[in-house]
């Protein structure tokens, strides 16, 4: 099978997916398209983080994808059962599998997530976490700031760690065990996260465990690559590829080749779908 596997996020942040995927399934060819034009969706509306992703995906369709992963947690919280009913190939998102290790993970069952504010708004892990542990507690707790720090590159440094002990104050006083870094910029800060909190508090990288899953899915549905070649990697972007260029190859821990600016207003012109985001949006408000 060599269609690719469709990645996308609202900018570079799913890029440690991708790294994810790469380790684990090298031979896989993948398509990743940043929305780097309209990030942030954290602060979005729930209707506009569904309009855009399903706007994502329909422009991943044109490669003949095999299966989509979303890698974005704020559109994997508030779009993922919307592609999965408009698209007819597997769709993965980052919060199940992050919610899932992170019960299998705690021992006394206290959780902490942290993400945008969109996603802890839409309480997605916690509702995955009580669905698979009815006892357990979660904290959760938006972080806003945190993804323009890491595109500033300011991993470690004071502002970041005061930050983050301001952000992260209340899930160490619930007493936490494990924390969910529930959003795709995060596990570039595990070190200075790991300072925060302590040595005794596990981190969950949601992109990590969503590799695993996408992993599992592709073989049980017979649509691992067969061949022992290595993949091919192909990013497209919606604005400014350089700087994706630049911070994005730090994201992913090798330059990024193969990039691309989509003008997207043309692409959609060009599909002139809307007629079928308003029905599909209309039935799931
Ligand atoms: N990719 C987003 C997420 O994982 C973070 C950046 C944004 O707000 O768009 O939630």
């Amino acid at each position: 099978m060599e269609k690719p596997i469709g990645i996308f996020d609202s900018g570079i942040g799913g890029l440690t997916v991708v790294k994810e995927l790469i380790k684990l399934l090298p031979h896989e060819n993948i398509v990743y398209f940043g929305d780097t034009a309209r990030v942030p969706y954290g602060t979005k509306s729930p209707r506009l983080i569904q309009q855009y992703s399903l706007e994502n995906a329909e422009f991943l369709r044109q490669f003949d994808i095999k299966t989509l992963i979303v890698a974005c947690n704020t559109a994997s919280s508030y779009a993922l059962d919307i592609l999965d009913k408009y698209l007819e190939i597997p769709v993965i998102g980052v919060v199940k599998p992050g919610a899932e290790t992170a019960v299998r993970t705690s021992k006394t069952g206290h959780i902490g997530v942290i993400g945008t504010t969109a996603t802890i708004n839409s309480a997605s892990y916690h509702r995955e976490i009580e669905h698979l542990r009815p006892q357990a507690s979660v904290s959760g707790q938006a972080c806003p700031l945190l993804v323009s720090l890491v595109e500033e590159g300011w991993l470690d440094n004071e502002v970041t760690l005061l930050t983050l002990k301001k952000y992260l104050a209340e899930p160490i006083q619930e007493k936490i065990d494990t924390l969910i870094l529930g959003c795709t910029h995060y596990p570039l800060l595990s070190e200075a996260i790991k300072k925060v909190v302590g040595g005794q508090v596990r981190l969950i990288d949601s992109g990590k465990e969503t590799a695993q899953a996408a992993r599992l899915i592709l073989e049980k549905n017979d649509l691992l690559k067969k061949d022992g070649q290595s993949g091919w990697h192909r990013y497209f972007v919606s604005d400014i590829p350089a700087k994706f260029e630049e911070i994005g190859s730090r994201f992913l821990g090798e330059p990024i080749r193969n990039l691309e600016r989509v003008d997207f207003d043309r692409f959609l012109g060009s599909v002139n779908q809307e007629k079928i985001l308003n029905r599909i949006l209309h039935e799931n408000n």
